[in-house]
């Protein structure tokens, strides 16, 4: 029989069994482990909408194959923080009021937050330049570089 696959997740191990080689880790995340925070935007790695974090950096769930992070260290906003204890990445954003639709949001919360583990007083432009990649159809990008700046401290 085929091996499970293992994964860690938020902290905690998880060990599939019969998870399809072409399976992606979007959906894999949303529809096996109930983790709704990653979003599925296109579909393409081209909106941002479903990152996570691989190992501390922002990658894109819905071109990465499960099968191809297995043991390695998965991140979703669910494990950035929750309602009480908020990463300081979300408490900006509820503080500059960053969000309209919201679709968006969680992708750019852990761009941000991988970039900021990184650079924790990251630039303005280097904000910018970090979340040109996240597209926000509703165009509340000066909101979003806000709230960045305001975790940038
Ligand atoms: Fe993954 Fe758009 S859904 S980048």
């Amino acid at each position: 029989a085929e091996q499970p696959l293992h994964l860690q997740v938020n902290g905690r191990a998880h060990a599939l069994a019969g998870v399809p080689r072409e399976a992606t880790l979007l959906h894999l995340l949303r529809n096996d482990l109930g983790l709704n925070g990653p979003k599925y935007g296109c579909g393409l790695g081209q909106c941002g909408a479903c990152t996570v974090h691989v190992d501390g950096v922002a990658a894109r769930s819905c071109v990465i194959p499960a099968h191809g992070v297995a043991g390695r260290d998965i991140t979703t906003l669910e494990g950035l923080g929750m309602r009480g204890r908020w990463h300081p990445v979300q408490a900006a954003f509820e503080d500059a009021q960053a969000a309209q639709c919201g679709y968006c949001l969680n992708g750019m919360v852990m761009q941000a937050a991988a970039l900021l583990a990184r650079d924790p007083h990251a630039s303005e432009a280097r904000i910018r330049s970090e979340l040109s990649g996240n597209l926000c159809r509703c165009g509340t990008h000066i909101e979003i570089l806000d709230a960045v700046q305001r975790a940038a401290v």
